[in-house]
């Protein structure tokens, strides 16, 4: 056992640290368009299948290798098998990359935070987003002209984040964790009361809940819902590995597991309600149908939020609290994003945790603030964001399963292990789930969306725009995991699996 690993001091802070990974801009701002899009309140059942037979497997996945070898995703599937180790720094790659731009859209709603108490998008949103804030330029390429507003404020964003990654696993991210969850639910809770008061809200609920059966055959809204779980429960990409690595060894997972799964969905309804309500209040202000109101991603929050903030009696507060939402619960998802690829530093080059925050998180915010603040940085997120969400989390879960399920044979093994130290008991289920369900589904998803972006490109973009920032991106992330692979670890590291089962089973419980 690695005596020196930190750990989290109670199984409620693992819980806490979990949820505030798991919910993140996903719940808030991207479930509702997805429901919405998809099939509205009948999309709930492809969703809690995805849930069922992909989200909750998975994360046992993750629990089970983070906890059974101890270490951060780079070394536990070192320890699983010698030829493994890449698919540790795949996941690591795909954190490098999405912490470098979920960074800024936290930046951007901490900046309507402020904005809202004036409202000071006045009457045009959109040209207040994209010209007067963004100060986006027409056409794709990448630029590097700061927008020193955005800039600004995602450095401090960075400040912040390393700061508390600074302070290790208990007392930075189980701290931040315990201050800004409850902080998080509380706030959300309130702003969902007062949308379901406006009027309209009845109208934007039966909008988004209106069930719309006939989308049950259809393969896209299958796949927008598993694409959902996986972004949404943080698995898959390294996060509940590395969580679960900081576990005492006597620890209840499975259970754990499903109070972290059940938490992230419930809040994940909860917006769409407070945020479907909210809508309903600006279709019936602005007299047109709630379908006209409705947009998805950026549009939702910086275009549509505003428009229903000016409409409103008390507008600027409700604004302030929903923006200020988003920032709490982008916080601690990026905290858990990038402590993947500072633990991974780590564990190969035997740094200490300080150096590893300084050189990693350095160079990280380094390449945000360089890429994303600029008068050309929404068209790199969009692309990045596409391609790493569909393409990098899908095919490293795919492979990931694949090489350690179906080549390597540890489903028994992580069965053995979780349920030696769990309540709720693994079995044939999730074996089947984890072996035949979710990879079958995961191939299916990756090669239907690398046929349209193929076919159809993304969103309109340059060929050249969307082979270099997607396809090249992700490609290198997989020549990079396979060389770093292939350095050698710091000297004294053990690669040999830690007897954690035995252990546990003996009765240990460090
Ligand atoms: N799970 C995080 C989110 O939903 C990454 O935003």
């Amino acid at each position: 056992m690695d005596a020196q690993r930190e750990v989290w001091s109670a199984r409620s802070v693992f819980i806490l640290a979990a949820i505030g990974s798991a919910v993140g801009l996903g719940n808030i701002w991207r479930f509702p368009y997805v429901a919405y899009t998809n099939g509205g309140g009948a999309f709930i059942i492809p969703y809690l299948i995805a849930l069922l037979t992909a989200g909750i497997p998975l994360l046992f996945f993750d629990y089970a290798i983070g906890h059974k070898f101890r270490a951060s995703p780079p070394l536990a599937f070192r320890r699983i098998s010698r030829w493994a180790e890449g698919l540790g720094w795949w996941q690591v790659g795909i954190c490098f990359v999405i912490a470098v731009y979920y960074a800024v859209i936290i930046a951007w709603a901490a900046r309507y935070a402020i904005f809202s108490i004036g409202e000071a998008w006045g009457d045009d949103p959109e040209g207040f987003l994209f010209g007067t804030f963004l100060q986006q330029e027409d056409g794709a390429r990448v630029g590097f002209d700061l927008v020193p507003g955005v800039a600004i404020t995602l450095l401090l964003i960075w400040i912040a984040t390393l700061v508390v990654l600074a302070f290790g696993v208990q007392r930075g991210i189980g701290s931040s964790a315990r201050i800004f969850v409850p902080l998080l639910v509380v706030l959300f809770l309130a702003l969902v009361v007062r949308a379901l008061f406006l009027d309209g809200a009845v109208e934007g609920l039966n909008a988004f809940f209106q069930p719309d059966w006939s989308i049950l055959t259809n393969p896209t809204v299958w796949i927008a819902a598993y694409g959902q779980i996986f972004f949404s429960l943080s698995i898959a990409f390294g996060i509940m590995i590395t969580y679960a690595s900081y576990l005492k060894l006597k620890t209840n997972m499975t259970s754990s597991g499903l109070v972290v799964a059940f938490s992230n969905s419930s809040f994940e309804i909860l917006a769409g309600i407070g945020v479907f309500a909210a809508l309903g209040y600006m279709a019936a202000a602005a007299a047109v149908p709630i379908d006209e109101v409705v947009g998805g991603g950026i549009g939702l929050a910086f275009i549509a939020f505003p428009q229903i903030i000016s409409a409103m009696p008390g507008g600027s507060i409700f604004g302030a609290v929903f923006f200020t939402c988003l920032v709490f619960a982008g916080f601690t998802s990026l905290i858990s994003i990038v402590q993947v690829v500072i633990a991974a530093v780590e564990d190969k080059l035997g740094m200490s945790r300080l150096t590893a925050v300084a050189i990693v998180g350095g160079s990280m915010t380094v390449i945000s603030m360089a890429l994303f603040p600029t008068t050309t940085g929404v068209g790199v997120l969009d692309v990045v964001d596409k391609f790493v969400n569909n393409l990098g989390i899908v095919g490293v879960a795919l492979v990931a399963i694949v090489s350690v399920i179906w080549f390597l044979r540890q489903g028994p093994a992580f069965a053995e292990h979780l349920n030696a130290v769990s309540s709720f008991r693994l079995g044939i289920i999730w074996r089947i789930c984890i072996g035949v369900a979710t990879p079958v589904v995961l191939a299916y998803m990756l090669i239907s969306e690398m046929i349209t972006l193929v076919q159809d490109g993304y969103e309109g973009y340059p060929a050249s725009f969307v082979l270099g920032l997607g396809w090249a991106v992700q490609g290198a992330l997989i020549v990079i995991a396979i060389v770093l692979s292939m350095t050698p670890w710091r000297q004294g590291t053990d690669l040999t699996p830690p007897e954690a089962t035995k252990f546990i089973k003996q009765g240990g419980s460090r």
